[in-house]
C-alpha cells in the first residue's frame, strides 16, 4: 500500500509588502533583493493573526479539494517553526477548530524542511495502514521572528500556510522521501532563544530573532540539495529525465537554478513561487505544489520531486507521482 496526494490547499495572509515597501524601512533596493533573490514581495500576517489561523484556512481548502470532510481525518501533523504557543502545539489549535478530537495531532520542527519531515511521517502511517486520511499542513508566521532592522534578513521571509491531504492507493502516490540534518551546522541559521534557553539582556546581544550566515548557508544549501535529489533517483533507479516538475523550496532563486541544472531541468519545469511569497519555511513547498496544482500545470500522473533545506540544518526530498 502507498499513499497518494488527494487534495492541496493554500492561505496567504492579505497584505503584501513589496521590495518598495521594504525600501522605506532598511537601507536596500528592490534591484538588490531581486538580483539577489528572485523576490519580489512577500505576505505578512495581521496582527493576532497566528500560525494556526493561517493552517486552518490552508487545510480546510486542502480537503475541499480531495472532496473530505474533516471527521474523516485520523491523522494531523504540521510542520511549523513559528508555532502559536510552546504548547499545545499547532495541530491540537488546528484539530480543535475542525472539530475532529481523538486522532493523533502534533507538530514537527525542521525549519524549512519541515513539511517534507510532516510528509514523510504521514506517509508511513497511511502506507501501513494506520491512518485511512492525514492532513499534512506546513504553516509560518516567520514575520514574528523577523528582525525588521536587519535587512541581510528581513528581505527573505515572508508567512502563509500548505496543506496536503493523504489517502490510501495501490499504487504511488509517493515513492519515497528521504530526510538528513547535520546538527554540526546550528550556527549557521539559528533563532537564539525558548522556553529553556532564555535571554539574558546583560549578556546576550542578539535579539529574538532569525540569525543568519547568509553565504555559507548557500554553499551548503546548493551542496546538499544537490546531493539529497541525486540520492532520491538513485533509491529508486530513475532517471533525472523521469521528473516532470521540480518543487523547491522557495528561498533563493540561485538556489533553485543550481538543482534544477543538477537535474537536467529547464527552468520552465520547476515551480517558483518565491517571487510572490519570499522564503515562508515549511509552507513554501506545499503552497508551491498547490499553487502549480491548481493553475493546472501539474496533472494527474505527473512525476514531481520535492526537496527542502533549512534551519539545523535539515534538508529533505521527497519523489511521488501525483
Ligand atoms: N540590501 C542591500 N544590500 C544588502 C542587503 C540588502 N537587503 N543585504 C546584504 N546586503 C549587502 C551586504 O552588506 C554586502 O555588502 P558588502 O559587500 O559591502 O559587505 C553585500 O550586500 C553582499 O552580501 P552577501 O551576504 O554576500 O550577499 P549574497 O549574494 O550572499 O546574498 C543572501 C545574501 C540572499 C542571504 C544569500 O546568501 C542567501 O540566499 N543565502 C541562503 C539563505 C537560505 O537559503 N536560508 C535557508 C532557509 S532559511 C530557514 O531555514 C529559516
Amino acid at each position: 500500500m502507498y499513499s497518494t496526494i488527494a487534495g492541496t490547499g493554500r492561505y496567504l495572509p492579505e497584505r503584501v509588502l513589496s521590495n518598495h515597501d521594504l525600501e522605506k524601512i532598511v537601507d536596500t533596493t528592490d534591484e538588490w533583493i531581486r538580483e539577489r533573490t528572485g523576490i519580489e514581495r512577500r505576505h505578512i500576517a495581521a496582527p493576532g493573526e497566528t500560525t494556526a489561523d493561517l493552517a486552518e484556512k490552508a487545510a480546510r481548502r486542502a480537503m475541499e479539494a480531495a472532496g473530505v470532510t474533516p471527521a474523516e481525518i485520523d491523522f494531523l501533523v504540521v510542520g511549523t517553526t513559528t508555532p502559536d504557543v510552546v504548547f499545545p502545539n499547532v495541530g491540537c489549535l488546528v484539530q480543535e477548530r475542525l472539530g475532529i478530537a481523538g486522532c493523533a495531532a502534533f507538530s514537527v520542527e525542521a525549519a524549512c524542511s519541515g513539511f517534507i519531515y510532516a510528509l514523510s511521517v504521514a506517509d508511513r502511517f497511511v502506507a501501513t495502514g494506520k491512518s485511512r486520511c492525514a492532513l499534512v499542513i506546513g504553516a509560518e508566521t516567520l514575520s514574528r521572528i523577523t528582525d525588521w532592522n536587519d535587512r541581510t534578513t528581513c528581505v527573505l521571509f515572508g508567512d502563509g500556510a500548505g496543506a496536503v491531504v493523504l489517502k490510501p492507493a495501490a499504487e504511488p502516490g509517493i515513492i519515497s522521501t528521504h530526510l538528513a540534518a547535520d546538527g554540526g551546522y546550528k550556527d549557521l541559521l539559528y533563532h537564539p532563544y525558548g522556553p529553556s534557553r532564555q535571554r539574558d539582556p546583560e549578556r546576550d546581544v542578539e535579539g529574538p530573532f532569525i540569525q543568519m550566515k547568509g553565504n555559507e548557508v548557500f554553499k551548503v544549501a546548493v551542496k546538499t540539495l544537490q546531493g539529497i535529489v541525486d540520492v532520491a533517483l538513485k533509491a529508486n533507479g530513475m532517471d533525472q529525465s523521469a521528473v516532470n516538475w521540480l518543487i523547491p523550496h522557495q528561498a533563493n532563486l540561485r538556489i533553485i537554478q543550481a538543482t534544477a541544472k543538477r537535474l537536467g531541468l529547464s527552468m520552465e519545469r520547476v515551480i517558483c513561487t518565491l517571487q510572490d511569497h519570499g522564503n515562508t519555511s515549511a509552507a513554501s513547498v506545499p503552497m508551491a505544489l498547490d499553487v502549480a496544482v491548481r493553475d493546472g500545470r501539474i496533472r494527474r500522473g505527473d512525476t514531481l520531486l520535492l526537496e527542502a533545506f533549512g534551519g539545523g540544518l535539515t534538508w529533505g526530498a521527497c519523489l511521488l507521482r501525483y
